[in-house]
């Protein structure tokens, strides 16, 4: 493993590979999330249990030995077609590239052959930037993009925003 800082990979411009998760990714996973100041920063544990059981449908980017970008999700027990996003992120020095909307793509590609037709997410209302991404891919893949209001912030125990729910269907790609 390189211990080259994600910057100056950034800097030297090599390509990213996607692959799943391994248990060893949850440390750097919960270090980008609490760089992005935008995200729930869960547990760490979380984070090194979710790449251990849920490496299936989740996608890291790992640049020169580094994460720098991943998402996570898993399949919705009770409908099995649906693939839940709980967060995808970019380390800031890769942002602006295509990389969140190339990391997305991959996974729903890999999960197709499992049966998974549909993409939700929540997205609270001021992120312009995750609201910009899974338009984006909804449109790439010739997807519909439906919002349903999910959580309200009186949900919630503590200042959380509200979430809101975002489907993407059919999440296989059309053909043109
Ligand atoms: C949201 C995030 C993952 C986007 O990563 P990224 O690699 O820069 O995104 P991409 O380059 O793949 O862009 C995908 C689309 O989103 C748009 N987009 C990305 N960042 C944007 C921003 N800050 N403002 C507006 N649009 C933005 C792009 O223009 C592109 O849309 P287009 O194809 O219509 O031009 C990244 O900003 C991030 O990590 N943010 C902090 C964590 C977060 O908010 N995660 C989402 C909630 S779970």
């Amino acid at each position: 493993m390189s211990n080259e800082p994600a910057a100056t990979a950034a800097a030297n411009g090599s390509e990213p590979i996607l692959r799943h998760p391994r248990s060893g990714d949850g440390a750097q996973l919960w270090r980008i999330v609490r760089d992005s100041q935008v995200l729930d920063v869960n547990s760490s544990y979380a984070y090194l249990l979710w790449c251990r059981d849920f490496a299936a449908t989740s996608l890291v980017a790992e640049s020169d030995g580094q994460v720098v970008g991943f998402v996570i999700g898993y399949v919705r027990p009770e409908a099995p077609e649906t693939l839940f996003v709980w967060q995808i992120a970019v380390d800031t020095e890769f942002r602006g590239r295509g990389m969140a909307a190339k990391i997305l793509h991959g996974l729903l590609d890999s999960v197709a052959d499992a049966g998974v037709t549909t993409l939700e997410t929540t997205i609270s209302p001021g992120n312009t930037a995750s609201q910009a991404l899974f338009s984006a891919v909804a449109r790439e893949r010739g997807a519909e993009l439906r919002t349903v209001s999910l959580f309200e912030a009186n949900d919630f125990p503590d200042s959380h925003e509200a979430e809101q729910l975002y489907v993407i269907s059919p999440a296989q790609r059309q053909e043109a």
